[in-house]
């Protein structure tokens, strides 16, 4: 019999919806998945069995077939393992399937069956309510994060077997919610200040100016001077991060996993400050399956380059059109996605390689 699960994937820092049709037919057991899986999605069938044995459900000795529609769309990470484990026991009667298609259902799979956190929840919660299903069935963990977004019932779950009873209408599960400006205001809290820097009164005011003007800066000076210390708290100058800025950067950060489930929303104003080892694809973004790189996930916030002189020449200079256009755009063989970038760079470098050029002795 078939069975229909509704999820999503992301690409870019898009979420597409993703039908899982799981189809158990008699013939030789065998488990297979198709539709562009990747490795993490086709390690999924190790992790479903001994979940659904743990959690108390027979695994069907049968002809399994997973198709992840639509077929033509990478598919990428653990997050469809609870899908599968609900679509494969539809498939086998052991549950009805009546309210399947109300909700998006995500979630990777312990062997136990107990649920752990995914990533890129922000996305996949929003367009769940662009597509308006019920709700989101997703890992407790995640639940904070999906809560930022308002006018969809978010059902946060620990195991497998919570979901089941959920689904079979056993158990009763409140929608989770939070409000999200007591949230954003609690969360807006830097480590460091500005004020904590003592003198140098001619850097301060240059810096003041930068960032009123939204002026990009080099800072220029010996070891010691306090580059780097002055760029660490340059964010707490910035004009306060509004909530739509917060929740754009949130959704990149959420993407890439930097997101802590404590925390559910990026607050403040982000800080990135890559190493100059860093390749091009990392401060760009980029790889098989597109991923934000730094530029990104400094959005809304500041990009230091500690050491600029050191930095390759090629990764300075793909920097040109995401700094003068605020985005960039990926383009592969299999198609383009866009990334937000919009942020201040500040750059820091010695006067000359002993980095003390001009100095008194
Ligand atoms: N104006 C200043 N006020 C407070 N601390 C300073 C100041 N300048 C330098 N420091 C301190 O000196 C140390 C070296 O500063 P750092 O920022 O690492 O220098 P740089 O990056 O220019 O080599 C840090 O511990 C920093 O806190
Ligand atoms: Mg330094």
């Amino acid at each position: 019999m078939l069975a229909k699960v509704y999820s999503a994937t992301i690409a870019g820092i898009e979420a597409y919806p993703i039908e899982i049709e799981v189809d158990v037919t008699q013939g030789l057991p065998s488990f297979s998945i198709v539709g562009l899986p990747d490795q993490a999605v086709r390690e999924s069938k190790d992790r479903v069995k001994p979940a659904l044995k743990n959690s108390g459900f027979e695994f069907p000795v049968k002809r399994i077939t997973v198709n992840l529609a639509p077929a033509d769309l990478k598919k990428e990470g653990p997050s469809f393992d609870l899908p599968i484990a609900i679509g494969l026991l539809t498939a086998t009667k052991l549950i009805k399937r009546d309210r399947l298609t109300d909700y998006f259902i995500l979630g990777e799979l312990s062997l136990d069956g107990s649920l752990r956190p995914v990533k890129g929840i922000l996305p996949t919660v929003l367009k769940a309510k662009g597509l308006k299903k019920k709700g989101v069935i997703l890992p407790e963990e995640n639940a904070r994060e999906a809560a930022l977004i308002k006018g969809i019932n978010i059902y946060p779950v620990g195991s497998l077997k919570r979901v089941i009873d959920f689904l079979e209408g056993r158990i009763e599960i409140l929608p989770f919610s939070l409000e999200v400006k007591n949230l954003f205001k609690e969360r807006a809290i830097y480590p460091v200040d500005f004020n904590e820097v003592a003198g140098q009164e001619h850097v301060k005011r240059a810096l003041e100016v930068a960032v009123s003007g939204g002026h990009n800066a080099l800072l220029l000076g010996p070891p010691g001077s306090g580059k780097t210390m002055l760029a660490k708290r340059l964010p707490t100058i910035l004009p306060d991060i509004t909530l739509p800025e917060a929740l754009e950067t949130t959704k990149i950060h959420s993407i890439v996993g930097l997101l802590n489930p404590k925390e559910a929303i990026v607050a403040t104003r982000p800080f990135r400050s890559p190493h100059h080892t860093i390749s091009d694809v990392a401060l760009i973004g980029g790889g098989p399956f597109p991923k934000p790189g730094e530029i990104s996930l400094s959005h809304n916030g500041v990009l230091f380059l500690d050491e600029l002189a050191e930095f390759h020449q090629d990764v300075l200079e793909v920097l040109r059109q995401p700094l003068e256009d605020g985005i960039i755009h990926i383009s592969r063989a299999k198609g383009s996605v866009s990334f937000p970038a919009r942020f201040m760079l500040v750059g820091a470098m010695n006067p000359c390689p002993c980095g003390t050029l001009g100095q008194q002795t």
